[in-house]
Protein backbone atom coordinates (compact mmCIF):
# COMPACT_ATOMS: atom_id res chain seq x y z
CA UNK A 1 0.00 0.00 0.00
CA UNK A 2 2.23 3.09 1.34
CA UNK A 3 4.98 2.09 -1.18
CA UNK A 4 2.62 2.19 -4.27
CA UNK A 5 3.37 5.88 -5.42
CA UNK A 6 5.89 6.91 -7.53
CA UNK A 7 7.01 10.79 -8.65
CA UNK A 8 8.02 9.41 -12.14
CA UNK A 9 4.85 7.93 -13.20
CA UNK A 10 2.42 10.20 -11.84
CA UNK A 11 -0.72 10.63 -9.38
CA UNK A 12 -2.56 7.67 -11.68
CA UNK A 13 0.22 4.80 -10.52
CA UNK A 14 -1.01 4.99 -6.76
CA UNK A 15 -1.67 7.27 -3.86
CA UNK A 16 0.46 5.52 -1.64
CA UNK A 17 -0.27 5.11 2.37
CA UNK A 18 -4.21 5.84 1.03
CA UNK A 19 -6.05 2.55 2.07
CA UNK A 20 -5.92 1.54 -1.78
CA UNK A 21 -5.54 -2.15 -1.00
CA UNK A 22 -8.42 -2.36 1.80
CA UNK A 23 -10.54 -0.45 -0.98
CA UNK A 24 -9.58 -2.35 -3.96
CA UNK A 25 -9.27 -5.96 -2.15
CA UNK A 26 -9.32 -7.84 -5.62
CA UNK A 27 -6.99 -5.87 -6.87
CA UNK A 28 -3.61 -5.15 -5.31
CA UNK A 29 -3.77 -8.59 -3.18
CA UNK A 30 -3.41 -10.27 -6.29
CA UNK A 31 0.00 -8.11 -7.10
CA UNK A 32 2.42 -11.45 -6.70
CA UNK A 33 4.47 -8.36 -4.99
CA UNK A 34 1.97 -8.56 -2.39
CA UNK A 35 1.41 -12.26 -2.29
CA UNK A 36 0.27 -12.80 1.56
CA UNK A 37 -1.26 -9.32 2.11
CA UNK A 38 -4.16 -10.98 2.10
CA UNK A 39 -4.49 -12.20 5.62
CA UNK A 40 -4.03 -8.39 6.90
CA UNK A 41 -6.52 -6.72 3.78
CA UNK A 42 -9.05 -9.67 5.25
CA UNK A 43 -8.52 -8.66 9.02
CA UNK A 44 -9.04 -5.24 8.72
CA UNK A 45 -12.15 -4.93 5.98
CA UNK A 46 -14.55 -6.14 9.35
CA UNK A 47 -13.69 -2.98 11.14
CA UNK A 48 -13.70 -0.69 7.77
CA UNK A 49 -17.01 -1.95 7.40
CA UNK A 50 -18.06 -1.01 11.15
CA UNK A 51 -16.10 2.40 11.04
CA UNK A 52 -17.23 4.05 8.07
CA UNK A 53 -16.04 7.89 9.21
CA UNK A 54 -12.69 6.12 9.43
CA UNK A 55 -11.20 6.29 6.18
CA UNK A 56 -9.62 3.18 5.10
CA UNK A 57 -5.61 4.51 4.75
CA UNK A 58 -6.18 6.13 8.63
CA UNK A 59 -7.20 2.38 9.32
CA UNK A 60 -4.20 1.05 8.20
CA UNK A 61 -1.58 3.08 9.98
CA UNK A 62 -3.52 2.66 12.61
CA UNK A 63 -3.47 -1.07 12.74
CA UNK A 64 -0.05 -0.47 12.11
CA UNK A 65 1.07 1.94 14.98
CA UNK A 66 -0.89 -0.65 17.04
CA UNK A 67 0.44 -4.08 16.29
CA UNK A 68 4.10 -2.60 16.82
CA UNK A 69 3.16 -1.70 20.35
CA UNK A 70 3.00 -5.64 20.63
CA UNK A 71 6.45 -5.77 20.19
CA UNK A 72 8.68 -5.45 22.92
CA UNK A 73 11.38 -3.15 22.00
CA UNK A 74 9.05 -1.55 19.56
CA UNK A 75 9.50 2.15 19.83
CA UNK A 76 5.58 4.15 20.45
CA UNK A 77 4.57 5.36 16.74
CA UNK A 78 3.17 8.97 16.38
CA UNK A 79 -0.55 8.51 14.29
CA UNK A 80 -1.72 11.58 12.82
CA UNK A 81 -5.36 10.59 10.58
CA UNK A 82 -7.00 12.39 8.13
CA UNK A 83 -5.92 10.40 5.25
CA UNK A 84 -9.39 11.17 2.43
CA UNK A 85 -10.28 7.55 0.88
CA UNK A 86 -8.56 6.46 -2.57
CA UNK A 87 -10.36 6.50 -5.53
CA UNK A 88 -8.12 4.25 -7.98
CA UNK A 89 -6.13 1.25 -7.20
CA UNK A 90 -2.30 1.04 -7.50
CA UNK A 91 -1.11 -0.79 -10.47
CA UNK A 92 0.95 -2.96 -10.58
CA UNK A 93 5.06 -3.12 -10.41
CA UNK A 94 5.80 -0.68 -7.61
CA UNK A 95 6.35 -3.51 -4.69
CA UNK A 96 9.86 -4.41 -4.20
CA UNK A 97 10.49 -7.95 -4.43
CA UNK A 98 13.26 -10.43 -3.17
CA UNK A 99 14.74 -11.18 -6.21
CA UNK A 100 15.02 -7.39 -6.91
CA UNK A 101 18.53 -6.23 -7.35
CA UNK A 102 20.19 -3.80 -4.67
CA UNK A 103 19.58 -0.63 -7.82
CA UNK A 104 16.09 -1.78 -8.56
CA UNK A 105 15.37 -1.48 -4.71
CA UNK A 106 16.72 1.76 -4.12
CA UNK A 107 15.94 3.54 -7.23
CA UNK A 108 12.10 2.05 -6.13
CA UNK A 109 12.20 3.68 -2.84
CA UNK A 110 13.81 7.46 -3.92
CA UNK A 111 10.92 7.56 -7.05
CA UNK A 112 8.76 6.25 -4.03
CA UNK A 113 9.10 9.10 -1.68
CA UNK A 114 13.32 10.27 -2.26
CA UNK A 115 14.21 7.84 0.44
CA UNK A 116 18.29 7.55 1.15
CA UNK A 117 20.26 3.92 0.77
CA UNK A 118 20.32 4.75 4.68
CA UNK A 119 16.54 5.21 4.93
CA UNK A 120 15.72 2.24 3.23
CA UNK A 121 17.76 0.18 5.53
CA UNK A 122 16.53 1.88 8.85
CA UNK A 123 12.92 0.39 7.33
CA UNK A 124 13.51 -2.94 6.96
CA UNK A 125 14.05 -3.24 10.95
CA UNK A 126 10.80 -4.20 10.08
CA UNK A 127 12.31 -7.23 9.04
CA UNK A 128 12.84 -7.51 12.68
CA UNK A 129 9.25 -9.32 13.20
CA UNK A 130 8.83 -10.50 10.15
CA UNK A 131 7.95 -14.02 8.99
CA UNK A 132 7.56 -15.50 5.82
CA UNK A 133 4.57 -17.79 4.58
CA UNK A 134 4.83 -17.82 0.53
CA UNK A 135 8.73 -17.60 -0.36
CA UNK A 136 8.96 -20.88 0.40
CA UNK A 137 4.77 -22.43 0.43
CA UNK A 138 6.05 -25.64 1.90
CA UNK A 139 6.72 -23.70 5.22
CA UNK A 140 4.71 -21.35 7.30
CA UNK A 141 5.68 -18.14 9.40
CA UNK A 142 9.75 -18.62 8.71
CA UNK A 143 11.17 -15.95 10.62
CA UNK A 144 13.72 -13.38 9.22
CA UNK A 145 15.75 -13.72 12.49
CA UNK A 146 15.85 -15.87 15.94
CA UNK A 147 13.38 -13.13 17.72
CA UNK A 148 10.67 -12.48 15.07
CA UNK A 149 8.04 -11.48 17.80
CA UNK A 150 10.91 -8.81 19.55
CA UNK A 151 11.77 -5.20 17.84
CA UNK A 152 15.56 -5.44 17.50
CA UNK A 153 18.87 -5.27 15.77
CA UNK A 154 19.03 -9.29 15.23
CA UNK A 155 17.93 -8.99 11.66
CA UNK A 156 21.17 -6.94 10.73
CA UNK A 157 23.68 -8.93 12.48
CA UNK A 158 22.03 -12.54 11.38
CA UNK A 159 21.65 -11.08 7.92
CA UNK A 160 25.72 -11.10 7.68
CA UNK A 161 26.28 -14.48 8.91
CA UNK A 162 27.36 -17.26 6.53
CA UNK A 163 24.18 -19.05 4.50
CA UNK A 164 24.31 -22.46 5.65
CA UNK A 165 20.91 -23.74 4.05
CA UNK A 166 17.90 -23.60 3.69
CA UNK A 167 15.00 -23.79 5.97
CA UNK A 168 12.41 -25.86 3.27
CA UNK A 169 12.63 -26.20 -0.09
CA UNK A 170 15.74 -24.70 -2.16
CA UNK A 171 15.42 -23.06 -5.11
CA UNK A 172 12.95 -20.47 -4.03
CA UNK A 173 12.71 -16.88 -6.07
CA UNK A 174 13.78 -14.36 -3.95
CA UNK A 175 15.61 -17.14 -1.55
CA UNK A 176 19.10 -17.29 -0.36
CA UNK A 177 20.20 -19.57 2.10
CA UNK A 178 20.24 -18.46 6.02
CA UNK A 179 22.88 -19.34 8.54
CA UNK A 180 20.31 -21.06 10.55
CA UNK A 181 17.96 -22.97 8.45
CA UNK A 182 17.12 -25.24 11.10
CA UNK A 183 14.13 -25.89 12.90
CA UNK A 184 12.85 -26.94 16.65
CA UNK A 185 9.48 -28.06 17.61
CA UNK A 186 6.82 -26.80 14.84
CA UNK A 187 8.97 -23.44 14.72
CA UNK A 188 10.74 -23.38 11.34
CA UNK A 189 14.02 -22.25 10.54
CA UNK A 190 15.76 -18.74 9.92
CA UNK A 191 14.91 -18.13 6.51
CA UNK A 192 16.77 -15.11 4.56
CA UNK A 193 15.55 -13.15 1.46
CA UNK A 194 18.48 -12.45 -1.73
CA UNK A 195 17.35 -8.54 -1.28
CA UNK A 196 18.04 -8.39 2.66
CA UNK A 197 21.51 -10.57 1.73
CA UNK A 198 22.23 -8.32 -0.68
CA UNK A 199 21.24 -4.87 0.82
CA UNK A 200 23.46 -6.38 3.60
CA UNK A 201 26.53 -6.81 1.04
CA UNK A 202 26.60 -3.27 -0.56
CA UNK A 203 28.46 -0.02 -0.02
CA UNK A 204 25.68 2.15 -0.53
CA UNK A 205 23.69 -0.31 2.09
CA UNK A 206 26.07 -2.55 4.14
C1 LIG B 1 13.50 -3.62 0.57
C2 LIG B 1 12.50 -4.19 -0.03
C3 LIG B 1 11.63 -5.25 0.60
C4 LIG B 1 11.43 -6.49 0.11
C5 LIG B 1 11.99 -7.06 -1.18
C6 LIG B 1 10.56 -7.19 1.05
C7 LIG B 1 10.12 -8.49 0.90
C8 LIG B 1 9.39 -9.19 1.83
C9 LIG B 1 8.95 -10.56 1.69
C10 LIG B 1 9.20 -11.43 0.46
C11 LIG B 1 8.28 -10.91 2.80
C12 LIG B 1 7.64 -12.28 3.11
C13 LIG B 1 6.19 -12.33 2.61
C14 LIG B 1 5.62 -13.73 2.79
O1 LIG B 1 6.15 -14.67 2.17
O2 LIG B 1 4.66 -13.91 3.56
C15 LIG B 1 8.27 -9.76 3.66
C16 LIG B 1 7.66 -9.72 4.91
C17 LIG B 1 7.48 -8.56 5.61
N1 LIG B 1 7.95 -7.31 5.27
FE1 LIG B 1 9.17 -6.86 3.76
N2 LIG B 1 10.26 -6.36 2.09
C18 LIG B 1 10.88 -5.15 1.86
C19 LIG B 1 10.77 -4.03 2.64
C20 LIG B 1 9.91 -3.90 3.70
C21 LIG B 1 9.59 -2.65 4.36
C22 LIG B 1 10.15 -1.30 3.95
C23 LIG B 1 8.69 -2.94 5.34
C24 LIG B 1 8.02 -2.02 6.32
C25 LIG B 1 8.48 -0.83 6.65
C26 LIG B 1 8.49 -4.37 5.31
C27 LIG B 1 7.69 -5.06 6.21
C28 LIG B 1 7.49 -6.43 6.20
C29 LIG B 1 6.72 -7.14 7.22
C30 LIG B 1 6.04 -6.53 8.44
C31 LIG B 1 6.71 -8.48 6.83
C32 LIG B 1 6.05 -9.65 7.57
C33 LIG B 1 4.65 -9.88 7.14
C34 LIG B 1 4.03 -10.99 7.98
O3 LIG B 1 4.61 -11.39 9.00
O4 LIG B 1 2.95 -11.45 7.59
N3 LIG B 1 9.23 -4.92 4.31
N4 LIG B 1 8.96 -8.73 3.05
Amino acid sequence: DAIAISQSKGPSAGGGADGSMLLFPTVEPNFSANNGIDDSVNNLIPFMQTHDTISAGDLIQFAGAVALSNCPGAPQLEFLAGRPNQTIAAIDGLIPEPQDSVDTILDRFADAGNFSPFEVISLLASHSVARADKVDTSIDAAPFDTTPFTFDTQIFLEVLLKGVGFPGSPNNTGEVESPLPLGSGSDTGEMRLQSDFALARDSRTA
